[in-house]
């Protein structure tokens, strides 16, 4: 059992990471394998919605023709069993480079039957101080459009920080990652 985790923030090692790492441990003790890829540095362009993804069916973005990650990331997210996708909050909503991987893996899934079909999928978000339930709902609309299923937690999946690694002071913001990563382990579990 795999999850894949990206971290869609601009900042490596900021607090989407230190939140994504938090939910991945959970699911490490629980035996399941874990990744994180990390859209910092990387150049996502949106998707140019050429539709070619339909005409060609083979599970790979045309647009950019490999010359960027998504293909890579596509792949990623067809061979895990979960797919976990973290944000922090820009202007009230994801990061652009998530915004192009959501537009890009989205339409490639659509067009090859709903590729992360019955998938365990979940978000997190950093935020310093508004938006962060729009950024979360995001998230949400990529895995719920795709056909799966999405646990929940003791609270939405977000915590408060702003300068890198500010977030670990956020107690319930912590529990609510921890509690996430047992559900989302617990939930694969039971399905896999
Ligand atoms: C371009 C940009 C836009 C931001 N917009 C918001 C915002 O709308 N609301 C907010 O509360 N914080 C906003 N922030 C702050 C970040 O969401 C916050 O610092 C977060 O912890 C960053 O996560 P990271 O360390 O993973 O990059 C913004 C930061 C940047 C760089």
């Amino acid at each position: 059992m795999k999850v894949i985790a990206f971290n869609g923030s601009a900042r490596k090692d900021g607090n989407t990471a230190l939140l994504l790492n938090t939910v991945l441990a959970e699911l490490a003790t629980e035996g399941i394998e874990t990744e994180i890829y990390h859209l910092a540095g990387k150049q996502i362009p949106g998707c140019i919605a050429c539709f070619q993804c339909f005409k060609n069916k083979d599970k790979r973005c045309a647009a950019g023709k490999d010359k960027d990650i998504v293909n890579e990331c596509v792949a990623k997210m067809v061979e895990a069993d979960g797919i976990l996708l973290g944000s922090p909050t820009y202007f009230a909503d994801v990061s652009a480079g998530m915004k192009a991987l959501i537009e890009r893996a989205g339409m490639v899934s659509r067009a090859n039957g709903d590729l992360y079909k019955r998938k365990v999928g979940a978000g997190v978000v950093a935020v310093r101080r508004a938006g962060a339930y729009h950024v979360l709902s995001s998230l949400n609309a990529f895995f719920l459009i795709g056909q799966m299923i999405v646990p929940g937690s003791s609270y939405w999946n977000i915590a408060v920080g702003r300068e890198p690694g500010e977030v670990a002071h956020d107690a319930e913001g912590m529990k609510t990652m921890r509690d996430l990563g047992q559900n989302m382990a617990w939930l694969l579990n039971k399905i896999l």
